[in-house]
């Protein structure tokens, strides 16, 4: 019996990508899985995929940068299950533009999902933590923004490196509770978004990186189940590279 078994777990962005590959994780594992979008038909189409499996998988459709949808979420968890033991924060959004074209509206959309509700979603699931006297949150930054930048993206870096700012205070504010909170920083991984962007593309960025291929969203899960199990029990603040060794040569490859 997975460690995971009737866990409950909760997965936001997990309509598509990596969260897409951390629901899946969790649901072999036989976990109570919860994942979280906007994207209804997405999350329906999954939904019917793992019950056809006999797997416990509940879409929950909500916008995170939505106040009112953070609270239903926690109700609905509270409601359903009275406990939570993992929660991945993995929703995310990395539009490509340079600070000359970047608009408030925008820097405050990037912000807004990658930071803030992060923030608030945490803060809401915290009492129901607090009186389990247990959590395991995991957030999903990025090698972008804590080690590395790209022309496009200063408002994605800030976002994913403020993150780590506040989980390292959040660590200790969590510890006396038995909720540990840890990151994982992937580097480029395949997904459905990366795979649109054409062969080419993709062939370019495996030359980057020293194993010669990019990371699975399956890679990054296994990370996320490691944080989240017993085995890291004495682990918080603390950060994981998934990279294929991206981060690591002195110079081109
Ligand atoms: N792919 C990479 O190489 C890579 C590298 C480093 C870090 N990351 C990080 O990993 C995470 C996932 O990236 P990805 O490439 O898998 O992205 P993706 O394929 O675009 O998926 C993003 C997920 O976030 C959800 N989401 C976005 N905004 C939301 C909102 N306001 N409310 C609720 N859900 C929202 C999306 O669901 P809906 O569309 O259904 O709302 C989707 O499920 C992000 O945080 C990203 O920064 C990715």
């Amino acid at each position: 019996m997975s460690q995971f078994s009737n866990q409950v777990v909760v997965v936001t962005g997990g309509t598509k990508g990596i969260g897409k590959g951390i629901v899946d994780y969790f649901a072999v594992e036989n976990a109570n899985v919860v994942f979280v979008g906007r994207d209804q038909k997405q999350g329906a189409q999954l939904v019917e995929h793992y019950k056809k499996q006999d797997k416990h998988v509940v879409f929950f459709q909500g916008d995170l940068t939505d106040r009112q949808s953070q609270q239903e979420l926690v109700t609905f968890i509270y409601n359903a299950y009275g406990r939570l033991d993992v929660l991945c924060c993995c929703a995310g959004i990395y539009p490509s533009t340079t600070m000359d074209k970047i608009t408030e509206s925008e820097w405050d959309a990037v912000l807004n999902t990658n930071l803030k509700s992060v923030f608030f979603t945490i803060k809401g699931f915290l009492p129901l933590m607090k009186e389990q006297n247990y959590g395991r949150v995991v957030l999903m930054s990025s090698i972008t923004g804590p080690f590395t930048g790209y022309p496009g993206w200063t408002h994605y870096g800030a976002s994913k490196a403020a993150m780590l700012g506040f989980m390292r205070s959040a660590a200790l504010e969590f510890v006396s509770h038995n909720v540990t909170i840890n990151a994982v920083l992937p580097g480029n991984i395949l997904t459905e978004s990366l795979l649109d962007q054409g062969e080419d593309y993709i062939k370019a960025v495996a030359q980057a990186i020293p194993t010669g291929k990019l990371g699975t969203p399956h890679d990054i899960a296994r990370a996320v189940a490691f944080f989240a199990s017993q085995d890291a029990s004495f682990i918080t603040g603390q950060t994981l590279v998934v990279d294929g060794g991206q981060l690591l040569p002195e110079g081109v490859l």
